[in-house]
């Protein structure tokens, strides 16, 4: 195996080679953009990285990743829709710079041309990477559905949102790594293994994300911190909040998540002062370090060589320290 450096490396100079822009550019052009801003391509890495973790040359997998990534993009842009989001990767997301119509129509372009990917590959590998990838699609809208419904729900239970940012965001992290085991023809154990190595660390990537979305630092963080108190996400971080909350905290919370004020500033300082007061962002932390454990354990089981388990164990512990 390589540094994860080469990993990073192979897949941001193969996205920068990438052109989609054809006609109608309406269409085209926001698919374009958003493949442009970047982001931390963290799925397309995890794919060539299960490649070669299975003995086989990353390139092989390159398609499959690809196909990940533009899928993640799709994602995110009727993500910014549902959550009416400004700000993506420090840039305007694509409804603002275009308008919600045209966010809609590219990314269902995006997520057909994330299935054309899987073209490349050979009828055995196709029909497997096919399914898996349309079984983990589905499970995102149940996630994102789930996600939309809680906004309005005050009986969220943590079972629940955990359930939630699994089918969200958890699966497509295991799918990416499974895709990568898939395209070695590796074992069936083998692909479940690094799939569950990719769910747990999923999970535990999520939670950092509701973590960052409250408390990054907005010079930096690309996204309009704040933006899940305002949409009155029912977050780990709001859910144990609730569950650790004296009687006065408990109202003044309950009262904040049902009020839509013009200027939201005093509304996120506020719920951010409970979530400190409360120990909430301390639990939180404490759970993406368990979920990232929980990866490692599974890494363990894994019958590799130990080098490969290290270089796994280091990408887990970096995205458990990310700032962004
Ligand atoms: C954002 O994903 C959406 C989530 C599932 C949390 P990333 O944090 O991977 O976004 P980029 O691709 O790096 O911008
Ligand atoms: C996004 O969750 C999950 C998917 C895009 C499927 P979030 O709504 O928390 O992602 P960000 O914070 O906007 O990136
Ligand atoms: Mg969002
Ligand atoms: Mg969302
Ligand atoms: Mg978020």
């Amino acid at each position: 195996m390589h540094p994860i450096k080469h990993y990073q490396e192979l897949i941001s100079n193969h996205f920068h080679q990438i052109n989609l822009v054809n006609e109608p550019t309406n269409l085209y052009q926001p698919i374009q953009y958003i493949l442009s801003l970047g982001g931390k391509r963290l799925r397309p890495v995890l794919t060539l990285m299960a490649t070669e973790v299975f003995d086989v040359d990353c390139k092989k997998a390159l398609a499959a990743a690809t196909a990940v990534e533009v899928f993640h993009n799709f994602s995110l842009i009727h993500d910014d829709i549902m959550d009416d989001a400004p700000l993506r990767r420090g840039k305007e997301t694509v409804h603002e710079k275009w308008d919600i119509n045209t966010g809609i129509l590219s990314g269902d372009a995006m997520l057909i041309l994330a299935y054309q990917y899987f073209e490349e590959y050979e009828p055995k590998v196709f029909r497997d990477l096919a399914k898996l990838f349309s079984k983990t699609a589905l499970e995102v809208c149940e996630g994102q559905q789930y996600d939309v419904d809680f906004e309005t729900r005050d009986d969220v239970t943590i079972a629940q949102y955990l359930k939630m940012i699994e089918y969200k965001t958890a699966v497509l992290v295991g799918a990416a790594m499974k895709m990568g085991a898939i395209v070695a023809e590796t074992s069936e154990e083998n692909a479940n293994l690094i799939y569950n190595f990719g769910l747990n660390l999923g999970i535990a990537f999520q939670l950092q994300d509701d973590y960052l979305d409250a408390f990054g630092n907005p010079e930096t963080f690309g996204k309009q911190v704040g933006g899940d108190i305002i949409e009155n996400k029912k977050t780990y971080l709001y859910l144990k909040a609730l569950e650790f909350s004296n009687d006065s905290e408990k109202e003044q919370l309950l009262h904040l998540f049902s009020i839509q004020p013009n200027d939201n500033t005093d509304k996120i300082n506020s719920v951010k002062a409970i979530f400190n007061a409360t120990g909430s962002s301390d639990a939180t932390q404490k759970a993406i370090q368990e979920f990232t454990f929980k990866a490692f354990e599974t890494l363990d089981k894994m019958d590799i060589s130990d080098d490969k388990k290290i270089l796994l164990r280091t990408f887990g512990e970096k995205l458990m320290n990310r700032d962004v």
